[in-house]
């Protein structure tokens, strides 16, 4: 395949395949100061079908080498979403620190996919893989029972294995990953069950301000997200090893207010203690048609979560990982300005290629709303505004750009904010095709895509009949 790219939307420092169809990250693990990446994997086409799991590497989170195809289809059936483990004590025989990838076999039948679980061991560090002999490890009669998420819970010396199982969550445990025992079931009275749970994730997460750390239960659903398709949602409790309990059963909890931020699971043996989390940058509900032809989909930028607390919940925070900063190269800085009505920035970037970072910090004063645009020179821009009574941060893309490939795709989405009164911060990381918003240093986050001609590169400002401050303005060029 002619691997050079032809594609204007296929953003600069997102990870996104050369050729061919992505969609779950799957199987993240590090090792060796090596950042590992699987990713649901067409290689023979950019819609979706002949899963295989595709693989990539990075040292910093934000530049990847493609390392080829990890598993690829066999009897038991295609190469579905799962994890990765790193077997430090060699329990399951395969080898001292053997890397252990955990999948699901689907296997189409006449009465739809039959669905299993299946491992694969490797011996040289993740790039290649020798399927279990006696594989599938795990079966059932439920139609979707999928995604298997496997780590060490050291309290217990067991290995715990969540599954998505039509709309619950099921735990599993093993000592010696290839046989597992049914403990619990999760969530068939709690969160959101708009559409099928799929991609689970369970995670010890350090609460902000507090030498504590608390469980999350990552689950991704969809249908049933908030702007409609799927999204992922969270609960926040404790886990003894074999039963999570979700400790504010009423709240549904998002971890991003976009449409597109899919599949979010998080780096197994992560470097001090960090919970690194990527999601698929894309939406089910028009996957398959985003106007691109050599590959589709990219990911998110990686994002570190941590707890914070808020009243009486517990919140989960996006922050983009430090190592995004690498990636910064020119840097323009707008001196300070007062927004009386509109008001114009011409010029983001002298050369802009459409991959850049914005760090602004406002200072509202007596504005009810705070709007302001990307644009480009074609009348193609995202609007965003803070509500200051309603205490919102929206993103509008019906007029980004190329809009009209799905009904599903124009939309605005809505953040809560906590406050708008001292200094609002929001990060706007923008790559030729999609806007990711962190907020309030990542209280809220918001990943949606956009399809314009150019590259926006310019802003309006409007304060309507009140006034704010941008009191700094910041622009890096990413590459
Ligand atoms: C989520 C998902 C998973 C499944 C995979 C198949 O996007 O539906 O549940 O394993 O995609 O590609």
């Amino acid at each position: 395949f002619d691997m050079t790219n032809k594609e204007k939307f296929r953003p600069v420092y997102h990870h996104t395949p050369a050729y061919g169809w992505m969609n779950d990250p799957n199987g993240m693990f590090y090792k060796d100061g090596v950042y590992h990446l699987y990713f649901q994997y067409n290689p023979y086409g950019s819609m979706w079908g002949n899963m295989h799991w595709g693989h990539s590497t990075s040292t910093d989170l934000t530049h990847w080498n493609y390392e080829g195809v990890a598993l690829a289809p066999d009897a038991w059936g295609a190469i579905f979403s799962g994890s990765c483990v790193v077997d430090k004590e060699n329990t399951a025989g395969f080898g001292k620190d053997a890397v252990i990838a955990f999948y699901t076999s689907a296997k189409p039948s006449p009465w739809g996919d039959v669905q299993s679980q299946s491992m694969a061991y490797s011996l040289d560090n993740g790039k290649t893989f020798t399927k279990y002999e006696h594989n599938p490890i795990l079966t059932s009669t439920e139609r979707d029972f999928r995604d298997p998420k496997v780590f060490w819970y050291a309290p217990g010396k067991h290995w715990v294995m969540m599954l998505a199982v039509g709309q619950h969550m099921e735990i599993y445990s093993s000592v010696n990953l290839k046989e597992w025992k049914k403990e619990s079931e999760f969530g068939a009275m709690q969160g959101a069950h708009g559409g099928v749970w799929e991609c689970p994730d369970l995670v010890e997460v350090k609460v902000e301000g507090t030498s504590q750390k608390k469980w999350v239960l990552i689950c991704n659903l969809n249908p049933g997200g908030p702007f409609g398709g799927s999204a992922a949602q969270y609960f926040v409790g404790s886990f003894d090893g074999k039963e999570f309990v979700n400790e504010s059963p009423t709240q549904t909890k998002w971890l991003d207010w976009g449409k597109d931020n899919y599949a979010t699971v998080t780096w197994s043996n992560a470097p001090e203690g960090r919970c690194i989390a990527l999601g698929w940058m894309s939406n089910w509900q028009y996957a398959n048609n985003i106007p691109t032809l050599q590959y589709r989909s990219a990911n998110t930028i990686a994002r570190d979560l941590t707890l914070y607390r808020s009243g009486e919940e517990l919140y989960l925070k996006s922050t983009p990982s430090a190592e995004i900063k690498k990636a910064r190269t020119d840097k323009v800085s707008v001196p300070s300005f007062r927004v009386s009505g509109p008001y114009e920035v011409k010029s983001l970037l002298p050369s802009n290629e459409g991959a850049y970072e914005i760090e602004m910090t406002l200072n509202n004063a007596g504005a009810s709303k705070i709007t302001f645009s990307l644009l480009n020179d074609n009348g193609e821009k995202v609007t965003m505004y803070y509500d200051v009574l309603r205490k919102q941060f929206a993103m509008d893309r019906s007029e980004s750009g190329e809009v009209s490939f799905s009904k599903d795709f124009p939309a605005l989405t809505v953040a809560p904010v906590a406050d708008t009164k001292g200094d609002i911060r929001l990060r706007l990381f923008v790559d030729r095709s999609s806007v990711e918003a962190f907020g309030e240093d990542g209280k809220f986050a918001m990943t949606n895509l956009v399809f314009p001609s150019a590259p926006y590169n310019r802003m309006v400002f409007d304060s309507g009949t009140g006034k704010f401050t941008v009191k700094s303005l910041t622009v890096y060029k990413l590459q």
